[in-house]
């Protein structure tokens, strides 16, 4: 095949693997703008209009946007559903079509002409450059152990992944480790606003809270209560939840709480 790899997409995701990949790797993006301005900096013989090249392509990266849908309660599938069908018929069966966007596994084509992987990404926006270069982990869901290495090796030689631990996994579990860690980052964010908000009634100054409470790595941020089981027990969490939402329900949000209480009393309900 003429190219190691074809990113298909070109927005944050695509355009920052694109950047630091080598001469043999090439993009596919539909808007025109989009292809302008990457076939700027990537030449445009890298960047393609017509899907037909990923027949070229060992590696077919998927880079489509997942986004909110107009009421705000899912995914819009409409690009990614579109996407698998338009590369279907031109995709060489020796290829391995890789899947970035962030979808649940049901969402996965069946039937495919080639075998689908997935590579869950984990950077922020906000830093994207930076932590492309630098990612917490590569993560690739595999139909069958042993097929992740082709996409190692690419992040091998792309030379900016080499520290990142690399994990094969079952497409499941790393479809699921995506959004646990999108789950925990949105928990992280709204525990730290609650603090900051009961934190001011008490006179206290929530940003100091929070950063000394960033301090502690061996039971704050660690793996420390972070082993599925039964509900919350023991003499401490339970009262002191209890407290903290007798002490300011009604003068700060405390929802976060009052949920987290409320989930472990059904579980402990249900044993
Ligand atoms: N942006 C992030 O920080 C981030 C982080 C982790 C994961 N993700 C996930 O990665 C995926 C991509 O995110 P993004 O932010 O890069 O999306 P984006 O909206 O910035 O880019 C998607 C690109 O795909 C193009 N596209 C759509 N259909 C196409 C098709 N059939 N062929 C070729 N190009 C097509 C669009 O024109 C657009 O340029 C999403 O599933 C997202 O949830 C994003």
């Amino acid at each position: 095949m003429k190219f190691k790899a074809g990113i298909v997409g070109l927005g944050a995701i695509g355009s920052a693997m694109l950047r630091v990949a080598g001469q043999d790797t090439i993009g596919i993006e539909v808007n025109p703008e989009t292809r302008e301005r990457c076939s700027w900096w990537a030449g445009e013989h890298r960047v393609f209009e017509s899907h037909e090249v990923v027949g070229e392509c060992e590696l077919v990266f998927v880079c489509v946007g997942t986004p909110h849908n107009e009421t705000g309660t899912d995914h819009d599938l409409s690009q990614i559903r579109g996407v698998f069908e338009t590369l279907r018929p031109h995709m060489n069966p020796a290829s391995l079509l890789v899947v970035r966007s962030t979808v649940l596994p049901e969402h996965l084509p069946t039937d495919f002409p080639c075998p689908v992987l997935v590579n869950p990404e984990f950077l922020r926006e906000a830093t994207a450059a930076a932590d492309i270069i630098d990612p917490p982990f590569v993560v690739v869901g595999t139909p069958r152990t042993g097929m992740a290495g082709p996409v190692f090796d690419w992040y091998d030689s792309v030379k900016v992944m080499r520290s990142a631990p690399k994990l094969e996994l079952s497409i499941p579990n790393a479809i699921l480790l995506k959004f646990t860690c999108n789950w925990w980052h949105a928990t992280k964010v709204e525990f730290a606003n609650m603090v900051a908000e009961v934190a001011a009634l008490s006179g206290a100054d929530g940003r100091k809270v929070m950063e000394a409470f960033a301090l502690d790595q061996k039971l704050n941020l660690s793996r420390a209560y972070l082993t599925p089981g039964g509900a919350y027990g023991g003499r401490c969490l339970p009262k002191d939840v209890s407290a903290g939402i007798a002490g300011y329900d009604g003068k700060a949000d405390v929802s976060l709480l009052k949920a987290v209480q409320a989930a472990n009393d059904r579980r402990r309900a249900r044993g």
